[in-house]
């Protein structure tokens, strides 16, 4: 098994808020990331397919394939976006990066070159902070508008 590894870049604001919190609940838990307006982050997400390497091209898969795949399902849908408001397969969801690699994932989960897989992604809010996903239960929660 062979391992690529795409990566791609957006930004995008975005507000941790819980509406099942209350407010000093969520002031406590977020602290400044509950700012009422919102702040912003240069996201990075680093997509990685595994695959046998195909002996006629020495290749899992196109990586420009892989780079319009990804602009396509997730990067031209977030960037300069408001997370909250502004992406439609984000409605009612939690903005966390735990939350947004598992929603990217089923954009992109099933849409690669035959033969290949999602291995994994990771999702870096900040050059410190990342949530990774692997496809395995990460269900995420959508919260009713109210
Ligand atoms: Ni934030």
């Amino acid at each position: 098994m062979m391992y690529i590894c795409r990566r791609v870049e957006f930004c995008a604001s975005h507000r941790l808020h819980s509406p099942v919190l209350s407010g000093t609940e969520n002031e406590v838990l977020y602290g400044r990331c509950n700012n009422p307006n919102g702040h912003g982050h240069n996201y990075v997400l680093e997509v990685i397919v595994a695959g046998e390497v195909a002996p006629d091209t020495g290749m899992v898969m196109d990586l420009k394939k892989l780079k319009d795949l990804l602009e396509e399902q997730i990067v031209d849908r977030v960037d300069h976006k408001n997370l909250n408001v502004d992406v439609d397969f984000l409605k009612g969801v939690i903005p966390t990066t735990e939350n947004l690699v598992a929603s990217f994932w089923k954009l992109v989960d099933g849409k690669l070159s035959p033969g290949c897989r999602l291995h994994e992604m990771r999702l870096w809010e900040s050059d410190n902070n990342m949530a990774f996903y692997r496809g395995e239960g990460g269900k995420v929660k959508v919260h009713s508008e109210k």
